[in-house]
């Protein structure tokens, strides 16, 4: 164990251990925007950055390791001072479109502009049209509001193991890139870590800002894993998916399906009445009409070739109860094993 000062306090916590993490369990907040608790520590915004006595220059508090008996002060005029300065080139060339930025109301840089104060873009640079290129067509880049932290390439690469993305060009023309085009799997894990409103999904925008959505806790129904994810209500429709880092199973990620496949819950095309096939032709029925129709054709064919003739295929989507129920009828009530599930596949 390392014992350290951090703002006075004197804290102990393990070797290995970095000064932010020994703020943290102080409860001393420090500023944040590269670091995410999932990847290592990537050091590139200087938001985190402290004091450390006897040293000339302050550290970034998020890749630097403790050391028995440094003194570490987290808040000082001079810390202030680089903080914000760090902030206001951050917004060199951001387009300050909160207004319509869907990160608006959850976006880190948005919290700590208002929470430094900083009430216009200082520093501007010469204005150049950057294209927005990305992977896929569900996820957008905006390069103006990109601050280069590289959460989403470190996400790519250390939690997916894809490395589908990368920086690109040096200096104001820098900016995120798919260099393995291939790689990607529309997952949106760099949506998720995104600091600000750099990546953003193309399905949701303009359908509901993140203070408006009622946020729904559920498991995802598209395979056995169980990933924890919340529906984004609005009007009773949901448009859109997000996560927790603390959900178990999953911890924050999903794969494209949890992600990005929601549309079919409002779809106009899903079926809400029992349809009957007559003369090769479906006409809609009333549920009774078709349940007794269902009815009719089990008992017949089980009378005549035996409940073995039966096979149920239970379904991924469906939840645990109705797929508990499906093979307690097939074993139960019809009196077959011949039951299966798609999951498996
Ligand atoms: Fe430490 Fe970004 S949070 S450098």
């Amino acid at each position: 164990m390392v014992k350290l000062t951090i703002d006075e306090r004197e804290i102990t916590v393990e070797e290995g251990a970095t000064i932010l993490d020994a703020a943290k369990l102080a409860g001393i907040k420090i500023p944040t925007l590269c670091y995410h608790k999932r990847l290592n520590p990537i050091g590139s915004c200087r938001m985190c950055v402290v004091e450390i006595e006897g040293l000339p220059n302050p550290m970034t508090a998020c890749t630097t390791p403790v050391a028995e008996g440094i003194k570490v002060v987290t808040n000082s005029e001079r810390l202030q001072r680089m903080r914000r300065e760090t902030l206001k080139l951050m917004l060199v060339n951001h387009p300050l479109d909160c207004p319509v930025c869907d990160k608006g109301g959850e976006c880190s840089l948005q919290d700590l502009v208002y929470e430094f104060e900083i009430e216009t873009a200082e520093y501007r640079a010469e204005k150049k049209e950057r294209e927005a290129i990305y992977a896929t067509p569900l996820i957008r880049y905006w390069p103006d509001r990109c601050i280069m932290c590289l959460r989403c390439v470190a996400a790519c690469r250390d939690i997916k193991a894809l490395g589908a993305i990368d920086i690109v060009g040096s200096g104001f023309g820098a900016g995120i890139s798919p260099v393995n085009k291939e790689k990607c799997e529309s997952c949106g894990e760099c949506i998720k870590v995104c600091p600000t409103g750099a990546l953003t999904e193309n399905l949701s925008r303009y359908k509901g800002r993140t203070w408006m959505v009622n946020r729904v806790k559920t498991t995802c129904a598209y395979c056995g894993c169980g990933c924890q994810l919340e529906l984004n209500v609005m009007n009773n429709r949901v448009i859109g998916i997000t996560t927790k880092d603390d959900d178990e199973v999953n911890r924050g990620s999903l794969c494209v399906k949890g992600r990005f496949g929601y549309e079919f819950i409002g779809s106009e095309e899903r079926l809400t009445k029992p349809l009957i096939k007559r003369d090769g032709k479906f006409h809609e029925a009333a549920w009774d009409e078709a349940l007794d129709l269902v009815a009719e054709r089990l008992t017949a064919i089980k009378t005549a070739a035996g409940s073995d003739a039966i096979a149920g295929l239970s379904s991924a989507r469906c939840t645990n109860e109705e797929n508990y129920l499906m093979q307690k009828f097939l074993r139960a009530v019809i009196g077959t094993n011949n039951i299966d599930h798609c999951a498996r596949l």
